[in-house]
């Protein structure tokens, strides 16, 4: 508990902090740990956990730390050598990059030259190591006691290899994109591994979007194919997919059930490292959901170490991410990064509180008789998607785990590929709701509005300072919004969009974004979105979305809407308004509150001043600034007379 990492200038130091009140790996966190305004309750791994751990303490972490970033491509050639590669990378240059936008256009490559498949390294590499018998995946239905099955690599690579010369079969090639809209099957995960294995792009689009959200992702990356199911079970509901793919296709999609005809062994298509692996539509501050293009070799190496170490893997664990892969969490650790690492892993079809709330620990309960070797089934835990508030962290570190597990706190972004920031769990104390430490080869600064780094103690806008070779290369189709977006707002820099402090001990305190995108139970939503679907309602003029806390969901939706002149308010509109949104978008996206705006507070040139919004939504009425700047001041008045109507 006398270690201390500290961040400055890039390089992590350590010290002794003289103030620091441990609270040792076994120990609960009391309740007066909430009053800790200086951030200094440390939890301590215990000598035991950092002895059986892959980096067992500080000074292990800083020697590889430094090493990834003083020789980035001697220590990221070390591990990509551990993968198999039909053609070795140009040694010469590792990776090239221009992250400078006063340099000309932005380019990143890693490991190109080499030619690789990361269906082989997930599937065959791990059978031909004699691990063909390890269960790859298990999954457990919707309901419980019912229908829940296995497959073992062996097994899992013959699905895959099935469904891969199906889809060479009816047309698909190296390059063509696969829309894939399924639930939480075993198909899902079988369905990526298969395109990739022929050198498909996949475009994963989240069950829960509607048709027109389908339609949307459609129309920009042009599939060859899509893929769903007749229907999923979620919760008590049943979900017709098939008929809201036609809705999006209108037109029928061929049949299923041929895959198992097809013969179980599929030639591996080699790529390029540089070649798509998949495409991952993101909501950002403007309408159109942005097509984040990742590439092979270097997503491949990036998602199977930071797996590796942030969950100090460990060949007989059963691992389990309640993520869905129609999200990035879903496509780095629940298929590629586990998988590359030989894991077994849990999938789940249901919902989190389905029958009841008690359902994801009976699921713990479950699989942890197969593990071998510990008594006790939960080791590590994880945390991702939004800051977790020092209270929830408490409450997951004594309750979930019985204060027995150290928790990884992942922050991480669909552009990044793979874990950024994020506890190695024996390696350091932690603090509840800080991120921590940069993984390794990461270099994440903090600057101020004029785009100056900021050292030592001090909150800004967190940028990345060089590539890392999990980093999203290209926005599909649209290379110049990906300058724009990412790199044109602090040149010299990749910007997250985030907000973060920094304390005086070196951990990152992510404080969520600083643009216009909502985070609604670690759902990524842009305010443009919702504002669109809202005002394609033939009774809504107008409509301004924020984001508001919410105890449970972190932000919650909430939209000033201004209908057609002389259209009255009422229950039914409201309804039919949130109706519009969850049609459009997915349920969701839907606005826990519609507030009626006769007007919205505009400036003289005519731009929503959100801040104003934010302050009434949040009811922070004597804060809301300076209003004269505002065309007609008196809206204010009238939005906060029409707050609770
Ligand atoms: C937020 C999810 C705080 C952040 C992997 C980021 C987090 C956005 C954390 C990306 C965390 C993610 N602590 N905030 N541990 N992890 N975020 O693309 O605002 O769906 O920019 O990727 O989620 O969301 P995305």
């Amino acid at each position: 508990s006398n270690l201390q990492l500290r961040h400055v200038e890039g390089v992590v130091t350590v010290a002794a902090p003289p103030h620091a009140k441990g609270v040792t790996l076994g120990e609960p966190l009391s309740s007066d740990d909430a009053l800790d305004p200086h951030h200094l309750r440390l939890v301590v791994p215990s000598h035991q956990f950092s002895q059986n751990a892959l980096i067992p303490s500080p000074d292990k972490y800083l020697e590889m730390y430094k090493r990834s970033i003083e020789d980035p491509a001697g220590f990221w050639s070390d591990i990509a050598s551990q993968f198999f590669w039909k053609q070795p990378w140009n040694a010469y240059s590792v990776f090239s990059e221009n992250l400078d936008v006063r340099n000309g256009p932005v380019h990143i490559q890693w490991f190109k030259g080499g030619s690789t498949n990361i269906s082989y390294n997930c599937l065959d590499r791990i059978v031909e190591s004699g691990y063909g018998d390890k269960i790859a995946l298990f999954w457990e239905a919707n309901d419980p006691g019912v229908g829940a099955t296995s497959l073992t690599y062996n097994q899992l690579l013959s699905r895959v290899c099935q469904l891969a010369n199906y889809l060479k079969h009816i047309g698909v090639k190296k390059g063509d994109a696969v829309v894939v809209y399924l639930p939480m099957l075993m198909e899902l995960p079988i369905t990526m591994l298969a395109c990739a294995r022929i050198g498909a792009v996949h475009s994963v689009v989240f069950a829960g979007f509607s048709a027109e959200s389908l339609a949307q992702r459609i129309v920009d990356c042009k599939p060859k194919v899509v893929i769903t199911c007749n229907a999923v079970k979620r919760g008590s509901k049943t979900i017709h997919l098939k008929d809201i793919v036609d809705g999006a296709l209108l037109q029928s999609a061929q049949n299923g059930d041929v895959v198992p005809k097809y013969p179980t062994h599929c030639e591996v298509e080699w790529v390029d490292a540089e070649d798509p692996l998949f495409l991952l539509y993101t909501s950002g501050s403007t309408g159109k959901p942005k097509g984040v293009l990742h590439t092979t070799g270097g997503y491949m190496v990036y998602t199977a170490t930071t797996f590796k170490y942030a969950f100090d893997y460990k060949p007989t664990d059963i691992y389990w991410c309640t993520a869905d892969c129609g999200w990035i969490t879903g496509h780095s650790y629940v298929t590629y990064g586990p998988l590359l690492n030989g894991a077994s892993v849990i999938i789940y079809e249901g919902a989190p509180n389905y029958p009841d709330s008690g359902r994801c620990w009976d699921i713990v309960d479950k699989y942890k008789y197969v593990t071998r070797y510990s008594r006790e089934s939960l080791r590590i835990l994880g945390s991702v998607g939004e800051p977790i508030n020092p209270s929830a962290w408490r409450w997951f570190y004594n309750v979930v785990g019985d204060s027995r597990c150290p928790i990884s706190d992942t922050w991480w972004q669909t552009e990044t590929g793979g874990f950024m920031i994020t506890p190695l769990p024996g390696a350091w104390p932690q603090k509840p709701g800080s991120a921590t430490f940069p993984f390794f080869g990461v270099q994440p600064v903090i600057v101020d509005e004029k785009g100056v780094e900021l050292e030592g103690e001090c909150s800004g806008y967190l940028c990345v300072k060089n590539s890392w070779p999990g980093a999203f290369r290209t926005l599909y189709g649209d290379h110049e919004r990906y300058e724009t977006t990412y790199f044109k707002p602090f040149p010299g820099y990749y910007f997250t969009g985030d907000g973060c402090s920094r304390d005086k001990d070196g951990y990152h305190w992510l404080t969520g974004r600083v643009d216009d995108v909502i985070n609604v139970s670690g759902h990524r939503i842009g305010t443009a979105e919702v504002e669109s679907a809202l005002v394609s309602h033939p009774k809504c003029a107008e409509a301004a979305v924020v984001g508001v806390e919410h105890e449970v969901k972190g932000q919650a939706i909430y939209a000033f809407v201004t209908l057609v002149e002389g259209v009255p308010y009422s229950e039914e509109l409201r309804k039919s308004l949130v109706l519009t949104v969850r049609e459009q978008i997915g349920a969701f996206a839907a606005p826990d509150r519609i507030h009626w705006a006769p007007g919205l507070p505009k400036t003289r040139s005519g731009k929503i001043m959100r801040r104003i919004l934010r302050k009434i939504a949040s009811r922070q009425l004597n804060e809301l600034g300076d209003t004269s700047t505002l065309a007609d001041p008196s809206i204010v008045d009238q939005l906060i007379a029409l707050a609770d109507s």
